[in-house]
């Protein structure tokens, strides 16, 4: 199975989701760190963006800044009058500029055989519960049917209600349970696993929830 190299963005009005690039690794691990505070030790996004078998998804916020002010710019060119006075005009508007690096949230995913195994999943806690989660579980999807997998798994734990949801939303069920799987506090883990996603019935859902149906 070869991992799908193109990823299309995906966008709402005020996000979009990505691939992960090397510059947006240290706004990934302090969402990591923000949300699972007890994971050690960190993800290394630098040796997942080098993995063939791994990959990892950002969803960006456009941030409006006001941009500083050309007077001193203008005071110390040659140029003409008229054009001194539109620079003046212009620094006087809060103009916006668009910065798109501001990093909200990211998704992971391992391919193994014929499977895409979500390994994990962040949004900042501020921006939480603004459909950014449901944006990054639809492009870790649309990544995972161009790739060629048959099924979507993972494992999350019976108290994280907030992710359980999400997930099944998505068409996945809890299918096991892995005892004591998580380290820090010996939680067991849900097995949550997909139909198959090339088949008309997943793929059909998935398109319907990308047009924001339920
Ligand atoms: C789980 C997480 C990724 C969800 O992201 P999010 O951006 O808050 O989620 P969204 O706003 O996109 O909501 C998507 C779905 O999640 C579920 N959900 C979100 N907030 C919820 C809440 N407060 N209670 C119950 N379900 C909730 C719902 O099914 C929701 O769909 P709906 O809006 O149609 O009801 C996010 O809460 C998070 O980062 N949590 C901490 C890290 C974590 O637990 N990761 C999962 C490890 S397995």
């Amino acid at each position: 199975m070869a991992i799908a190299t193109h990823q299309d963005s995906l966008d709402t009005a005020s996000f979009t989701v990505r691939s992960l690039a090397k510059d947006d690794v240290h706004q990934t691990l302090e969402i990591e760190k923000e949300v699972f505070p007890n994971l050690f030790p960190p993800t290394s996004f630098h040796r997942e963006l080098k993995n063939p078998n791994s990959h990892f998804l950002v969803a960006t916020r456009n941030v409006f800044t006001k941009r500083k002010s050309p007077i001193h710019e203008v005071e110390t060119s040659q140029r003409g009058i008229l054009h001194h006075f539109l620079n003046v005009i212009r620094s006087r508007r809060s103009r916006a500029v668009s910065n798109p690096e501001h990093i909200v949230g990211f998704i992971g995913t391992w391919y193994m055989v014929d499977e895409a195994h979500i390994v994990s999943i962040g949004v900042r806690n501020e921006y939480q519960g603004q459909g950014i989660g449901n944006l990054l579980f639809l492009g870790a999807i649309d990544h995972a049917i161009k790739t060629g997998a048959e099924t979507i798994t993972l494992e999350v734990r019976p108290s994280n209600l907030k992710a359980r949801n999400l997930y099944k939303k998505h068409g996945l069920s809890e299918r096991g349970v892995r005892k004591s799987y998580y380290s820090d506090d010996r939680e067991d883990a849900i097995i949550m696993t997909s139909e198959p996603i090339q088949m008309p019935e997943f793929t059909r859902r998935h398109q319907s929830l990308k047009r924001g149906g339920d």
